[in-house]
């Protein structure tokens, strides 16, 4: 069993800093200093997304009858997350440092103890400032850097901004014994701010005369697919012929001004979600939500994830969204820890009801067979696009040490991405780019390919080089043409290509005819 608390912050680094550096991902408006919790896929990255979401879509609509897709407005009616309680509720707890006015997530905070040193206020000649503030130091740590704190606090309501905070003199001071708080800034020790909830939905103006004040302008970025979803069920039902159980799929941007986005693209503001929902009868919906866990699960092994880094974690009463009598949490380890990677969740008949009452419109379900009227119940996967994508590039990195056919040692880094969402399928190389014939048969093999799969053609620098570059983006097979597919050396050659593995290095000796069918075989 994998340690759930186990973290590896310098393969993280080194991740991220591949991504940037081989075009995954780069940090939004980078250009200006970074937009915050944003990402923007690059070359490489675009094509493991897309790969994943037409993965996720063949599997969960083409090939199956009982689902059908979607793709609703990102721009949602207020009155539609008012009814599901988004409007109302879909907050976090936040609370600010009053030091560095860092806002924090406060269920986040980890719990701290030590000794509380209180203060009152502060003066410094004609001037005070009365304001309770404390520091938390924790075992061993000097009572002076407390006060230190405490003076810099004060210095911000000092009206000479150039004052150096020591010549304030503190006022007040006591101390408690804390333990287990979570009132305290982990960073520096400062007193925060008491929580309070903070809406996460992105709220917008819609309309040239729209202003602040008109409440029917009011429109949000959605934070879930989900809602779109519930809301066309009744058009659905009725264009689609669909019979409970019958699911609705949808793959799209969903937004959530996150307090604190961290972990690169874990946690961002702007990200993509893949969700189902799946209405079936009241009786159904406990068993379908394991029986749609399992399923989640086997997907997650047929795209790389092995299922002993996938953890199931049973969300207990009290800390499952409002909707839901039954939530698993599929989780990752990454190397940040082992974090929530998707939902799969029983919301019972709670969208579907809400949205019954709220807009006045039946939005029930008649069975034919049973002759019965009722709202379906719903059991959601909800996975996160982005984190998968993470999570894929966070499994598929390695730095492995080879020996290079010189017999010296070197560290070769590796995606081992599954051939599925590799971004790049096969790189074509000539062995020498000055022998023309290898040059035509190389492209004639590359456009052969190309409109089937993504394929890269390079010709520059040696041809291990060519293999190590390849490696570091997870091209899972590279075909070199050579003098023997020329037929020159042994004309039982003639048109035949080296396929060289990424994972093993080894390699195969195959005819040009064979290389579609065997690499669409690996790729599907
Ligand atoms: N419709 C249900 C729903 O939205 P959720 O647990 O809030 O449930 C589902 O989100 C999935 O969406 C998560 O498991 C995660 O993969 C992804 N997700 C949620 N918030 C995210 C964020 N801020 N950044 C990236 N992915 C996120």
């Amino acid at each position: 069993m994998a340690d759930k608390e186990y973290t590896d912050p310098e393969r993280m680094e080194k991740i991220v800093s591949l991504c940037k550096r081989r075009g995954f991902i780069y940090q939004s408006a980078e250009l200006y200093g970074g937009l915050n919790g944003c990402w923007d896929y690059g070359p490489l990255g675009v094509e493991v997304k897309r790969n994943l979401k037409e993965y996720w879509w063949r599997r969960n609509v083409q090939e199956r009858e009982d689902i059908v897709g979607l793709d609703g407005s990102i721009l949602t009616h207020q009155s539609v997350l008012t009814a599901s309680g988004h409007v109302g509720g879909f907050s976090d707890p936040m609370c600010d440092c009053l030091l560095s006015k860092a806002r924090l997530r406060a269920d986040q905070i980890e719990p701290q103890s030590g000794t509380a040193y209180h203060y009152t206020g502060a003066r410094e000649s004609e001037w005070s400032v009365a304001r309770d503030f404390a520091v938390l130091l924790r075992e061993g740590e000097n009572e002076n850097r407390a006060r230190k704190t405490a003076r810099q606090y004060y210095a911000q309501f000092h009206p000479n901004k150039s004052l150096s905070p020591k010549a304030l003199e503190l006022v007040g001071e006591s101390t408690t014994e804390e333990e287990d708080t979570t009132r305290y800034n982990p960073e520096n020790g400062s007193l925060l701010t008491e929580a309070r909830e903070f809406n996460l939905m992105f709220k917008t103006q819609m309309g040239a005369s729209s202003s602040e004040e008109d409440p029917n302008a009011v429109a949000y970025l959605r934070p879930e697919t989900a809602q779109s979803i519930f809301t066309q069920f009744k058009n659905v039902l009725d264009t689609s012929r669909m019979k409970v159980p019958f699911g609705i799929a949808q793959i799209g941007k969903a937004f959530r001004n996150e307090i604190n986005p961290r972990n690169f693209t874990f946690r961002s503001r702007e990200f993509e979600q893949m969700e189902i929902e799946y209405f079936c009868r009241p009786e159904d919906g406990l068993r379908l939500t394991d029986e749609w866990l399992e399923n989640r699960l086997t997907f997650y092994n047929d795209i790389g994830l092995p299922r002993e880094k996938l953890h199931v974690l049973d969300v207990p009463d009290g800390e499952r969204a409002h909707y839901s009598k039954k939530t698993y949490d599929i989780e990752f380890d990454f190397p940040f820890g082992c974090q929530e990677l998707e939902g799969v969740a029983y919301r019972t008949d709670y969208d579907l009801s809400k949205h019954q009452e709220h807009s006045g419109r039946p939005i029930e379900y008649f069975d034919e067979t049973t002759k019965e009227k009722f709202i379906p119940h719903v059991v959601e996967p909800s996975a996160g696009c982005d984190r998968t994508v993470l999570a894929l590039l966070c499994e598929a990195f390695e730095e492995e040490e080879v020996t290079d056919a010189k017999g010296k040692a070197e560290v070769r880094t590796v995606m081992r991405l599954h051939p599925r969402v590799a971004p790049i399928k096969a790189a074509i190389f000539p062995l020498l780019k000055k022998n023309e014939e290898q040059v035509r048969i190389s492209r004639e093999i590359q456009h052969s390919l190309e409109r089937f799969m993504n394929v890269f053609y390079d010709q520059t620098g040696a041809v291990g080089r060519r293999y190590r570059r390849q490696d570091e983006v997870g091209t899972p097979f590279c075909i070199t043409v050579d003098f023997e597919t020329l037929g020159e050396e042994n004309p039982d050659l003639k048109d035949t290509v080296t396929l060289r593995h990424r994972d093993s290095m080894e390699q195969e000796r195959i005819a040009i005819s064979d290389l579609l069918p065997r690499l669409l075989d690996e790729i599907q």
